[in-house]
């Protein structure tokens, strides 16, 4: 398989994917994310392939989508073009994908970073959503894997207010597993994702795929879940004791009924 915009190579069971658009900083332009997912798809099916690990260069993982290449889009363009529809197929993708990150790590960059399964970041890291500045929100998962990942607080001040994170408070929230020096990143990116490429194959497929369950079970569903159990207990003579009680002014005596 050949490819323009990207580099690859299989090493210890694990493929790994180079961007290569280093002086538009890896921006993610539509042939680059074709490409990308075309080279995960290709690993996925390859049986010496266990574990995959997209990275960039040591100045930027990528620097967000490619601004030049959507600005004068219209919205029936960009929705006709569907360029996101890419990121589907990325979530089909059943072997672990880690993300070896130094320097930046922004808009789409960030987003997917936060697609794939585990982030080695380096020292130099830096973590941000600076589409507020271009009139916009992310369109990738944003807004949703950040508020998973570092919770409310922290992805609003990212999303609203272009808050860049550096890689030890990137680490202290959880967004990424564990911070390296720039000269190691790729390496122990590589060495985590052949560790797991030595395992029980299936078990870490169904493992990454119950994990990403649980993270994208939608919050809807646990929000209506929530109402129900709620309205449920105004069936229970707890309830009524409990507010009763509370007019009252007195301690409630339960019952368990
Ligand atoms: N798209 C297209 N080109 C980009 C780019 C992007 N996202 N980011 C950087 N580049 C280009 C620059 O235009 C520049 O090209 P030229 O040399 O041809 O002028 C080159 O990369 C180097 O960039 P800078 O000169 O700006 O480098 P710097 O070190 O001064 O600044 C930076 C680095 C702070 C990352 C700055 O480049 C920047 O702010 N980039 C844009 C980041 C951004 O807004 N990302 C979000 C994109 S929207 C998105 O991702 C939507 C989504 O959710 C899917």
């Amino acid at each position: 398989m050949t490819f323009d915009i990207i580099r690859t190579e299989t090493r210890d069971g694990v493929g790994v994917v180079y961007f290569n658009r280093p002086k538009a900083l890896n921006a993610l332009n539509g042939p680059l994310m074709v490409e990308m997912v075309r080279a995960l798809e290709a690993f996925d099916k390859d049986s010496g392939v266990g574990a995959a690990v997209l990275t960039g260069d040591e100045r930027a993982f990528a620097a967000g989508a490619d601004i030049k290449e959507m600005a004068e889009s219209s919205a029936l363009e960009m929705l006709q073009a569907d360029r996101i529809g890419q990121w589907d197929r990325l979530r089909k993708i059943a072997i672990p994908i880690v993300a070896a990150v130094s320097g930046w790590c922004l808009g789409g960059g960030n987003e997917l970073a936060m697609a794939c399964d585990m982030i080695v970041a380096s020292e130099n890291a830096r973590f941000g959503q600076p589409e507020i500045n271009l009139g916009v929100i992310p369109g990738a998962g944003g807004t949703q894997r950040l508020t998973r990942a570092v919770g409310k607080a922290v992805a609003m001040e990212m999303i609203l207010n272009d808050r860049v994170l550096t890689a030890e408070e990137a680490h202290r929230w959880g967004l990424v597993n564990r911070v390296v020096p720039v000269e190691r990143c790729l390496e122990e990116a590589i060495a985590l994702a052949a560790e797991i490429a030595a395992r029980a194959p299936t078990a870490v497929r169904l493992g990454k795929e119950m994990v990403n369950h649980a993270y994208e079970s939608l919050l809807a569903d646990g929000l209506a879940d929530e109402r129900r159990s709620f309205y449920f207990l105004f069936s229970t003579e707890d309830q009524k004791e409990g507010m009763q009680a509370f007019i009252e002014k007195r301690p409630p005596e339960w019952k368990g009924k």
